[in-house]
């Protein structure tokens, strides 16, 4: 396509190059013959100037003037067609050429903006944040917050609910960004940043890849806690470098993490990557009397910094580890149902409570349920028995984009769709699979 434009642009230089020539030299020649005119008034006088007799008039000047009309007629009858030939190609040019500055522009957007808490490329990170009191506002630790991986977020979600969580931030975490919210970008600025998030979203071997990752080291974590010795030993480590990072002194925080990764290592030897891999499948078989295990893996996967979990946002403290982190008196932030350091997984945070038989009365079967993991909530439509959907409850299988089609503030973006996909939807693979997805459903039922 590239090469069949540059072609018609050459015509068309050539084209208009034979124009201006032409013109030149016409009026060269005239302005030739208005100085030849020399003489008494009588010769001076163009209309009186002799003129060629009729025999050449009506043979070798018509010939001429004939000649040049049917000239020029040829040259705009090849013209207008190879111009048209050239209309889609440039229009597909301009949409792709606009599409990869979109990607470039949204890139460096995202490096500037992003990065710092979201990692390189969306790769997931932390966010630096200070928890405080509820009511007074008081100071009671900082903590790093995780910022989950963007790299599967078009799955979660469509893009519409995308710009919405960009236009006004999230639980105080996560700035908001757009001019609704009070933040500084341009709602255009988003959709450039949307275009490059589109760039950097992993296939469905790289997801799948990544969630298993995140089962094995869920299993490693849950074998030491079968382990009194093993997981005081981690909880010491993890409890040290909390404490120190409370002291915001660079060298004591090196310790301390220096302190972590050697009892990390160790687990890593007692517990082999290959063992743990090999335990996740076995219990992913719903007759194996762990499968609920499977699902609790599954539920706090802190694989790409939680973006494919469910405690996240359904489990109070677990995005900053609140289980292990500590307020200024050296107290867990986070206590479980019995009042011990640890989590009420799915007890409820920004997204619903989970537990206690919540899960069976918004869904009496399973089925219902797993649907609604599978495509998530959409704003303002109703769920379950007594569900209001906001849209913020993320969709975990394949989901097809046509949302921005529909947008028509998003012109540019539904043309991309259209021509370089050379298709109207673009499909977004699945985060969980079918079978992870059920084992999910029946951890939570277990709740
Ligand atoms: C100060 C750190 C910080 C910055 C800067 C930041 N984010 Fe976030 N972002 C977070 C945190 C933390 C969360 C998770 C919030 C939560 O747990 O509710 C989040 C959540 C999100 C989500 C929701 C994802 C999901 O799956 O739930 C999106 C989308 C997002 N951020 C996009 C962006 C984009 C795009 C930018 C740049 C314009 C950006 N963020 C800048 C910290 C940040
Ligand atoms: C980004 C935050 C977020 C993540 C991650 C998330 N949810 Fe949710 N979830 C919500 C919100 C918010 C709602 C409430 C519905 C709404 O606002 O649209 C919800 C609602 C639900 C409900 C309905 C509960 C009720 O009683 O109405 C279930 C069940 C559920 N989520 C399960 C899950 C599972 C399973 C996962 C992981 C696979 C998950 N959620 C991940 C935010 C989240």
């Amino acid at each position: 396509m590239i090469l069949a434009q540059t072609a018609v642009r050459n015509v068309g230089l050539v084209i208009f190059a034979i124009v201006i020539i032409g013109f030149v030299v016409y009026l060269f020649f005239n302005l030739l013959d208005s100085k030849g005119e020399g003489g008494a008034e009588i010769e001076l006088a163009a209309n009186r100037k002799p003129y060629f007799d009729d025999d050449i008039l009506e043979t070798r000047k018509l010939d001429q003037s004939l000649m040049s009309g049917l000239v020029l007629l040829a040259v705009i009858g090849i013209a207008l067609p190879l111009y048209w030939l050239g209309e889609p190609g440039r229009h597909e040019g301009y949409v792709e050429n606009t599409l990869e500055l979109w990607t470039e522009d949204g890139a460096e957007a995202f490096e500037e903006a992003c990065a710092s808490c979201h990692g390189g490329g969306g790769a997931g990170g932390i966010a630096a944040f200070a928890i405080t009191e509820a009511g007074t506002g008081n100071f009671v630790a900082s903590v790093d917050w995780v910022a989950p991986s963007l790299t599967s977020l078009l799955t979660r979600f469509s893009e519409e609910e995308v710009i919405h969580t960009l236009n006004f931030g999230r639980n105080g975490v996560m700035p908001a960004w757009g001019a609704p919210g009070g933040g500084a970008l341009t709602a255009q600025q988003l959709e450039i940043i949307i275009t490059y998030l589109r760039s950097v979203q992993k296939d469905e071997d790289a997801v799948q890849a990544a969630v298993f990752d995140g089962l094995v080291e869920g299993a490693r974590l849950e074998w030491v806690s079968r382990d009194p010795e093993l997981s005081a030993e981690l909880a010491a480590a993890q409890r040290t470098l909390a404490q120190a990072q409370q002291t915001g002194v660079p060298g004591v925080i090196e310790e301390a993490q220096a302190g972590l990764s050697e009892v990390q290592k160790k687990l890593g030897e007692v517990f082999t990557t290959d063992d743990m891999a090999a335990w996740v499948n076995e219990i992913s078989d719903p007759s194996h009397e762990e499968y609920l295990t499977y699902g609790k893996l599954l539920f706090t996967n802190r694989a790409d910094a939680g973006g494919y979990s469910c405690a996240r946002c359904h489990t109070a403290g677990w995005s900053y580890d609140g289980a292990n982190d500590i307020d200024l008196n050296g107290d867990p932030l986070t206590l479980d149902a019995d009042g011990n350091p640890g989590y009420v997984q799915g007890g409820g945070w920004f997204g619903p409570n989970l537990t206690n038989g919540s899960t069976h009365s918004q869904f009496p079967r399973s089925e219902q349920m797993i649907d609604f993991i599978r495509i998530g909530s959409e704003d303002g439509i109703r769920y379950g028995t007594a569900g209001q959907g906001s849209g913020q409850m993320p969709g975990f299988a394949i989901r097809q984009d046509d949302s921005l089609n529909a947008n028509a503030q998003v012109e540019h973006v539904r043309e991309f769709n259209v021509d370089v996909a050379g298709e109207d939807v673009v499909q977004w693979p699945a985060i969980l699979t079918e079978e992870q997805i059920a084992a999910i459903v029946a951890y939570e039922r277990s709740l």
